[in-house]
């Protein structure tokens, strides 16, 4: 039995707890996800894929594949009649209502489909904006007021045929080259891969499971095999009504495709995403801007890829131009920006105190000290693999390196990131090794905050530009390998928080 005073002192426990309790709530509801799939935990899945050539576009369909953009998208019904009487049985009665067809998934150029603008019909390039748009009204989640489409699988040959006059220069239009140091075994190089479909399937117990598959080595078997030719994969697989989905991941290259990339992104749901100058659809409801946002993700490496995987614990896109201002669509002055942390223990610095010219021009450190580049007491090389500056800057300081001007539809501006204990503050890798192969790992990185303080190019004297991210996927880039490759991976919880 209690005296008063100690029933007055439960009361005021009590008290204490709830106001704790609720304080603990409210931080919790600080964070507001950007995804329409938080944490990919939602049963009625949603993903597409889309190949990409070596700067971005299609060229030319792979024969009787269609266009390469593709979806999977569903919802998982049951019976009410079930529900209601709430039978044990219930699961028995769940099935997946599919929204999107295998005729839809094999539309290709030529194939008119509804709403299209006969305009768009013959053009390889253009077909394939508009299948995905048209993919995304059936996959559409009509959340009000921010509807969201899928996750985006992409797949990237990085086969340049010079010969192909395919490929503008810093987004002009250039004629034909003489080959040089872009892959490439000959004509039809830039190929699209094949691609195999196996619808999500509910199985008997209860696991939801489907993949897309394929080769760019066309008229190879890939059932039976895949030695000596490339192969790509992605499997998602889930429980309905608990845990999440995940998605593992194969890559494989070969001789003849010794540079594949394979990413899991999400994507702006309008407008350009990284990498496009055009429409796209996707998972990003709200776009993230830094410094204000944070990315969780679970990533198993199982297999590296060998010493060339640039593999991307998290990669993200966007686009500004020069001058600060937001990309429009003008190919020569939108300017991509991409910014990637590297994970491979095997990829050097090339950024060193004797290679200024693959360093940024400085480093800004948490508390928002500029570091030169020059000043080798301090600088953090390490933690550059690589920098290159947009080829169409008029501004640059010396010595610079400018990236590839080839492939992507403009000019782009890099910053490749490597483990070390200057990013610690962010979450993200501090040391070689860092969620690697035998070391998978729940990440809760500042994505937001580290971007924020990145060095990207801008002419003297312009406003900062608004650094809002339109991608952010995380996947290997097999770099040219001089041997034949394989990368397997899982990635699940993708959540992007704004904060
Ligand atoms: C790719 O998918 C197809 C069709 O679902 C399947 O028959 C084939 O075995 C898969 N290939 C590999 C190498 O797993
Ligand atoms: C280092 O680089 C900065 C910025 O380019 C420059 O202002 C400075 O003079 C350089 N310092 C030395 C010692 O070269």
């Amino acid at each position: 039995m209690g005296t008063a005073v100690e029933k007055q002192l439960h009361v005021v426990l009590f008290v204490i707890y709830a106001i704790l309790w609720s304080v603990g709530c409210a931080k919790e509801e600080q964070y507001v996800s950007a995804v329409g799939d938080p944490g990919m935990r939602r049963d009625g899945l949603r993903v597409a894929f889309e190949a990409w050539n070596f700067c971005n576009e299609v060229g030319q369909e792979a024969p009787n594949m269609g266009s390469p953009r593709a979806a999977d998208c569903f919802d998982v019904s049951s019976e009410e009649k079930n529900r209601k009487t709430r039978r044990v049985k219930q699961d028995s009665s769940l099935s997946l209502t599919h929204k999107v067809t295998d005729a839809d998934n094999k539309l290709g150029v030529g194939t008119p489909f509804d709403g299209l603008n006969p305009k768009y019909l013959n053009s390889p390039d253009l077909y394939a904006v508009q299948k995905e748009l048209y993919l995304g009204t059936k996959c559409e989640v009509t959340e009000d007021p921010k509807p969201w489409q899928f996750w985006m699988v992409m797949l990237k040959n990085g086969n340049y045929d010079t010969k192909s006059g395919l490929c503008p220069q810093n987004g002009k239009r250039v004629p034909p080259f003489s080959p040089n140091k872009f892959p490439c075994f000959g004509a039809g190089c830039m190929n699209q891969p094949t691609f195999n479909h196996h619808r999500t399937k509910l199985l008997g117990d209860g696991t939801m499971r489907g993949w897309f598959n394929g080769t760019y080595d066309l008229g190879a078997d890939t059932g039976s095999g895949i030695d000596g030719i490339s192969f790509y994969e992605v499997v998602w697989e889930k429980k309905v009504g608990e845990g999440k989905w995940v998605f593992s991941h194969k890559l494989k290259t070969s001789k003849k495709y010794p540079w594949l990339m394979l990413y899991l992104r999400a994507d702006a749901t309008r407008g350009f995403s990284g990498g496009y100058h055009y429409e796209t659809r996707g998972m990003l409801k709200t776009l993230p801007e830094s410094p204000n946002f944070k990315v969780r993700v679970t990533l198993d490496v199982k297999q590296g890829g060998g010493s060339k995987s640039q593999f991307y614990l998290i990669d993200m896109g966007s686009c500004w131009k020069n001058n600060g201002k937001p990309c429009d669509g003008d190919v020569l002055t939108d300017v991509t920006r991409y910014s990637e942390m590297i994970i491979n223990p095997e990829t050097p610095a090339w950024c060193s105190p004797t290679a200024l010219v693959n360093c940024p021009p400085y480093h800004i450190t948490p508390d928002n000290k500029k570091i030169y580049r020059n000043d080798t007491a301090n600088f953090p090389y390490g933690a550059y693999h690589y920098y290159c500056a947009p080829g169409n800057a008029q501004h640059l300081e010396q010595p610079v390196s400018t990236c590839d001007p080839y492939s992507n539809p403009q000019a782009q501006e890099i910053v490749q990131l490597l483990p070390h204990p200057i990013w610690a503050q962010y979450g993200y890798p501090t040391k070689k090794g860092d969620g690697w192969v035998g070391d998978a790992r729940s990440w809760e990185l500042d994505v937001g905050g580290l971007s924020g303080r990145l060095y990207f190019y801008q002419d003297p004297g312009t406003p900062p530009a608004r650094r809002v991210w339109t991608s952010l996927d995380t996947g290997t880039e097999i770099f040219v390998s001089n041997q034949d490759e394989i990368a397997e991976w899982t990635v699940s919880d993708f959540d992007v928080l704004l904060t």
